[in-house]
């Protein structure tokens, strides 16, 4: 028989040890996921702290606990620099993660069996916005009716004048779209928020925003202002450009404030996780500090990067309109097999990133699991300091994996080697502590 007592110890081992091995292959990695950041090192204290182990159920003020006097200081700040960050009226700092933002909006702005358009998963959607056949979490939770936006795929983005049309259609069968959602995981370019608005006026319904991946880009006042512009409510994860903890946030207007506060508590949460609503406040007050320039600099190496690729004979898509406008590109790979292939590859080589649906795949018999694709995000090389020079240099290893077909082992030297000065987050406040340090209990 097997001593119970063993596999706890083991695993205990197993688990710190495969820690410290993470954090030894990350901070000689290219980590590019468009998805991920790498938080600055205030933001992993309050991340430690106490708070993590606290409830503070409730509004500001209004707690239903006892003990949440520095809970309270804290919300405080992250909300007014929320405020002040996205030049808004209302922010809710609660939601756990983005797709928890989208959840809230969905509860006060539609009912079970309303219709919600959105953009599909090949389109740059994201599944929180997707059908329930697809198990997506509008469809499957919230039990709407997803129908999908006609799509530009020459200029990647939503074509308004169809979409137009469709909503005619469909209002005359009945099924008038409540909510009108914009934003995606795969955004090269900006939305057309102004002209969905205008649609969604005349059936007086709503529009809302996902800004889980450009929410940082916004803050630094590039990519669009969907708030500025009158979206009804802009959700975000606040751990992709926008660099802090992985949480979520839900900005809005004063008349949504009540519906918003009481479909987060009691509706969707009791614990709200108040070490990230710390690392939240953290994240807002170096954006209103920092982000002007951090957002401008991932921008210019995104572009950077994406023109080195293309000009190594890397299939880039969107040249014509420059390739992107925000901390992501997208990557046809398919003469060079698949993305799950090539994805595969560069890893082994510590250049990570993943592979993503082609709005043309499905048309071509490819699915997730296979797909032509691959997204690149720049957002966390530019936060610890890559810059141009770099992001060419990064070029010249992708093609080296992808094109050359180089053995992958060979170019781990060459990635680190890469690395090796840029071991501190930038655009904080301090930068004392190295960006993939960890705390070790032994
Ligand atoms: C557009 C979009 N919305 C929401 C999410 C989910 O965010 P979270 O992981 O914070 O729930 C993602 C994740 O990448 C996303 O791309």
């Amino acid at each position: 028989m097997v001593n119970p007592t063993s596999i706890g110890r083991d695993s205990y081992n197993k688990v710190l040890t495969s820690i410290a091995n993470h954090h030894a292959t990350i901070k000689e990695s290219l980590p590019m996921i468009a998805s991920e950041n790498i938080p600055s090192p205030a933001i992993k204290e309050a991340m430690a702290c106490d708070f993590g182990d606290r409830y503070a159920e409730g509004w500001v003020g209004e707690r239903v606990y006892a003990g949440c006097k520095y809970l309270d200081e804290v919300e405080s700040v992250a909300i007014d620099l929320g405020k002040k960050v996205f030049h808004s009226e209302f922010i809710d700092v609660r939601p756990i993660s983005g797709v928890f933002a989208n959840m809230v909006a969905y509860t006060v702005f539609s009912n079970p069996g309303d219709v919600l358009m959105a953009c599909t998963i090949p389109t740059g959607g994201h599944i929180s916005h997707s059908k329930e056949s697809l198990g997506g979490t509008a469809g499957l939770v919230r039990k709407l009716d997803v129908q999908n936006y006609p799509f530009d795929e020459e200029a990647f983005t939503i074509d308004v004048d169809k979409t137009s049309n469709l909503v005619k259609e469909l209002s005359g069968k009945g099924k008038t779209p409540k909510i009108f959602m914009l934003g995606a995981s795969v955004f090269l370019f900006p939305h057309p928020v102004k002209e969905i608005i205008n649609i969604a006026k005349s059936y007086d319904s709503k529009v809302v925003f996902d800004a889980a991946h450009v929410a940082g880009l916004i803050a630094g006042g590039l990519f669009q202002d969907p708030i500025g512009d009158g979206v009804d409510a802009m959700t975000m994860s606040t751990h992709k450009t926008l660099a802090g903890p992985q949480h979520g946030t839900i900005v809005s207007w004063n008349k949504y404030a009540e519906p918003i506060k009481r479909a987060i508590f009691p509706g969707l949460s009791s614990n709200h996780h108040l070490h990230a609503v710390a690392g939240v406040a953290i994240a807002f007050a170096e954006a209103l500090e920092f982000y002007h320039e951090y957002a401008k600099n991932i921008v210019i190496n995104s572009k950077t990067l994406a023109q080195a690729l293309y000009e190594r004979g890397i299939n880039v898509l969107y040249e014509k309109k420059g390739f992107t406008e925000s901390h992501m590109m997208l990557i046809d790979v398919t003469k060079y097999g698949n993305g799950f292939e090539i994805e595969k590859r560069l890893e082994a080589a510590n250049i990570i990133v993943n592979r993503n649906l082609l709005p043309y795949d499905k048309r071509m018999g490819r699915d997730y699991r296979a797909p032509g694709g691959i997204r690149i995000g720049t957002q966390e090389l530019t936060h610890i300091g890559l810059g141009k020079s770099e992001m060419v240099e990064v070029a010249d290893l992708m093609k080296k994996i992808i094109i050359d077909n180089a053995e992958p082992r060979s170019v781990v030297k060459e990635v680190a080697d890469l690395r090796k000065d840029f071991q501190k987050v930038r655009y904080c406040f301090s930068s004392e502590t190295d960006a993939y340090a960890h705390i070790k209990i032994r």
